[in-house]
């Protein structure tokens, strides 16, 4: 029996989604702050009106990944995603090395979305003319005052969201199908009303001649077809988030088809989303205005709501923070759930210890490693600067695309004959694509992310050594390291259930 194999005949989770759910925990990751604040940045700094190109590249790049996703999801219906896929082909150090790199997605996403929640939830406050003080928004580094401080509201949110995923996948599922229907209802606004304020003269020039443009204490090339891209890179965080659908295999009614449908199809509505948005918010606004040394210093904070204000529309940056605030929640119960089951799988693996695989028999849920994550997640949002690694997030994620592509392209030739509900078309051309594009979008990350995120991963190769390798199954169990031809994982383990969602 392969590990896949035994991962799935002992699955305990309970299958209750369906194809709309999981597309809906798709949509539920991917669309959060960043489409909302990072888009100024995108079109000053880098890209101009062209951001909708920006756009357009990194949504190119995700949807490489996201076939390649899908390909593994339609053989390997475990929880694990990444780290998942990778075991069974390129051997377990190197799925290590990707489950550890997701850590930066999952955890630390999640850590530097309950800081952003925080941010959209005491301007929400404000709103109502209700004022926290500073030192209960602010972690300590950050705190300019005297004594005790630490952000609360990210803090409590971690823990609310922390008790409704222990609850069960399904309560779970269902509030995040609301808050869906809710996001993108908010972003359909943003479009439509954005529409009447557009100023086609703002696109003109679409790609701007290539200059330097100041960045703090930085001279940078901006604009061009360099600017569109590095643009790409510094936007890519808005698209985090499609692939945890695939950390949900083992809890989907048909994992094999409704997995891979969600990926795409969550990827390519929301890519549709975000070009409309950017056209139109370079529309309203022109790109040199996002300057914040220009005439409206704080537009690239919340350039879609500042693009509203300044067309005399005041009232819709009201809709836009109350949608960031409640969309935000059901992000962070994503990426929580989604570094839950990769911990599940890497847990039964024998790589991390076995409570990160206790389920609970009630609940049928892996109650302790969320308990876990919650407490380390709300404590880090609530007491270090965490949000100013959010390129680390980025780094995690187009690691693990990129490991994806070489992986599933390893398995097409290392078992050909696998049967697979879904297959990459032109795969060496896709892979070789997605491979490509993603590393030099992981180049195009700043130098701190890219520093840090490789130490990281050096830190994990440590652990890998002290203690994962004398404490792995595999090792245990005497398999080898990679996938052997005799072991035709998963063929009968068709799950038959009705999609009752
Ligand atoms: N894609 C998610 C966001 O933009 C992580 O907040």
């Amino acid at each position: 029996m392969s590990a896949f194999e035994a991962d799935v005949k002992t699955s305990e989770l309970k299958r209750v989604l369906g194809k709309w759910s999981l597309t809906a925990i798709g949509i539920g990751a991917i669309i959060g702050g960043g489409i909302f604040v990072l888009t100024g940045t995108g079109a000053y700094y880098h890209a101009g009106p062209a951001l909708a190109l920006s756009f357009v590249i990194a949504g190119i790049a995700c949807v490489f990944a996201a076939l390649c996703y899908s390909e593994f999801a339609s053989i390997l219906p475990v929880e694990g995603s990444a780290y998942a896929y990778a075991y069974g082909t390129v051997g377990e150090i190197f799925a290590w090395i990707i489950g550890w790199g997701l850590i930066l997605e999952y955890a630390m996403g999640s850590m530097t979305v309950a800081v952003s929640w925080s941010g959209y939830f005491n301007k929400l406050l404000k709103m109502f003319g209700l004022h926290l003080p500073d030192y209960l928004t602010s972690d300590p580094a950050s705190y300019t005052g005297e004594g005790f401080s630490m952000n609360l509201p990210a803090f409590c949110i971690v823990l609310v969201v922390i008790s409704i995923l222990i609850k069960g996948t399904k309560e779970a599922a269902k509030a995040n199908n609301m808050i869906v229907i809710m996001k993108v209802s908010a972003v359909l606004f943003v479009i439509i009303a954005g529409v009447f304020f557009i100023d086609t003269a703002n696109w003109h020039p679409f790609i701007p001649a290539p200059q330097m443009v100041k960045e703090g204490d930085t001279l940078k090339e901006a604009y061009g077809f360099q600017g569109i891209v590095s643009g790409a890179a510094a936007i890519f965080f808005a698209y985090v988030g499609f692939d945890a659908v695939s950390t949900q295999a083992g809890e989907a009614i048909n994992p094999k088809k409704d997995v891979p449908f969600a990926i795409i199809t969550s990827l390519l509505v929301c890519t549709v989303l975000y070009i409309l948005v950017s056209l139109v918010l370079t529309g309203m606004m022109h790109y040199t205005d996002f300057n914040p040394q220009g005439k409206y210093p704080d537009a690239i904070k919340a350039p879609v709501a500042y693009a509203f204000e300044i067309a005399g529309q005041g009232w819709a940056g009201y809709i836009i923070t109350i949608a960031a605030t409640i969309g935000l929640i059901s992000v962070l119960m994503v990426m929580i759930m989604g570094q839950s089951r990769i911990f599940l799988g890497m847990s039964k693996d024998g790589l991390i210890p076995k409570l990160f695989s206790d389920i609970h028999p009630v609940k049928k849920t892996p109650a302790k490693s969320l308990m876990i994550l919650g407490i380390l997640i709300a404590t880090v949002a609530a007491f270090t600067p965490i949000s100013k690694l959010a390129d680390m997030t980025s780094f995690g994620t187009l690691f693990a695309f990129t490991m994806v592509c070489v992986a599933v392209w390893i398995l097409r030739k290392k078992e050909p004959d696998l049967p697979r509900n879904f297959k990459v078309p032109a795969l060496p051309l896709i892979a070789t694509l997605g491979i490509l594009i993603n590393v030099y979008l992981i180049w195009n990350l700043s130098d701190d992310a890219k520093l840090l995120s490789t130490g990281w991963l050096v830190l994990g190769v440590i652990i890998y050594f002290a203690y994962s390798l004398s404490h792995s199954k595999l090792h245990k169990r005497g398999y080898g390291e990679t996938f052997k031809a005799e072991q035709k994982p998963l063929q009968d383990v068709d799950i038959k259930i009705d999609d009752k969602d």
